[in-house]
């Protein structure tokens, strides 16, 4: 039985999967959903038992279709800051989660929702799934953070475009851009995200998260910098009793064991 009215947790092994579930409203964020994804990242956060989350949308249609236009249509100026800073700040937690995220796209993944799919590590679209960033159409730019995560997965031109016209791409289009990763048939997104979350989990736990740390802080620094922060973190594996099992199987010829 979930906490959570809008949100599915479903523990598999390794493996978390958060399902955003208000599938009458295509999975639309509204501030309840945005607190409960916040409350749901921060005990993911701690557990040490997840090594991957997967996070998609529940029923047939959707990965997410925005942020709620019901509840934004009468915001003041106040209140659309408050709400940009409340979804930037959950997406800030997701991208900051120290296990790999897989967006599994099932569906339309519309404005606050093409947002939250671009915060997580890896995005698998199912054939079905459709991008855009439609804000302009309503009189507002995206506020989740879509004006900076699309140009650093698309590069500028692609991105404005995208954000200018409004257009939904499909997945192939998607893929080719390089705003998702991978394509898989409709109705696959999640058995080919498991899949992958599966293969990570196989690994060393700590040297995961130390590989995405460094992904992640290095593309705020210049080469040097980041490559001195990956020698600290290379480091840091050799702290790990992992390290010396891992490579202790390798030297011996025995399969390699997950702690
Ligand atoms: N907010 C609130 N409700 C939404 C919603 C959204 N973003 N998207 C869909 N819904 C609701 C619809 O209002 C409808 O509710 P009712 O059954 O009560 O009428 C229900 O979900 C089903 O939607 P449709 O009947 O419209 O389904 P469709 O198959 O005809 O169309 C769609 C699907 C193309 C996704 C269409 O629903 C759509 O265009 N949705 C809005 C997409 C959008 O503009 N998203 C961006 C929002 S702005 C944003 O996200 C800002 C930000 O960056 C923070």
């Amino acid at each position: 039985m979930s906490e959570y009215e809008n949100l599915l947790i479903e523990h598999r092994d390794a493996l978390t999967i958060v399902t955003i579930n208000r599938p009458k409203a295509l999975n639309a964020l509204n501030s309840a959903t945005l607190t409960e994804l916040g409350s749901a990242l921060d005990a993911l956060a701690g557990d040490r038992h997840t090594r991957v989350v997967i996070v998609t949308g529940g029923g047939e249609k959707a990965f997410v279709a925005g942020a709620d236009i019901t509840e934004m249509r009468s915001l003041s100026p106040e209140g659309g800051r408050e709400f940009a800073r409340r979804g930037q700040r959950v997406f800030a937690q997701l991208e900051e989660l120290p296990q790999p995220v897989i967006a599994a796209v099932n569906g339309f993944a519309l404005g606050g929702g093409c947002e939250l799919a671009m915060a997580c590590d890896i995005r698998i679209a199912a054939e079905n799934a459709r991008f855009a960033q439609p804000e302009t159409g309503l009189g507002i730019t995206p506020g989740f953070g879509g004006t900076q995560r699309l140009r650093r997965l698309v590069g500028p031109g692609r991105a404005k475009e995208l954000l200018f016209t409004g257009d939904t791409i499909d997945a192939a289009e998607a893929v080719r851009i390089g705003l998702a990763d991978r394509l898989v048939p409709a109705g696959g997104a999640m058995a080919a995200a498991v899949a992958m979350a599966e293969k990570i989990a196989a690994k060393g736990a700590a040297a995961t998260r130390y590989t995405k740390v460094a992904v992640q802080r290095g593309a705020d620094m210049n080469l040097a910098a980041a490559t001195a922060y990956e020698a600290e973190v290379f480091a840091l594996c050799f702290a790990d009793p992992e390290q010396a099992q891992r490579m202790g199987d390798f030297v011996d010829k025995r399969p390699p064991r997950r702690t």
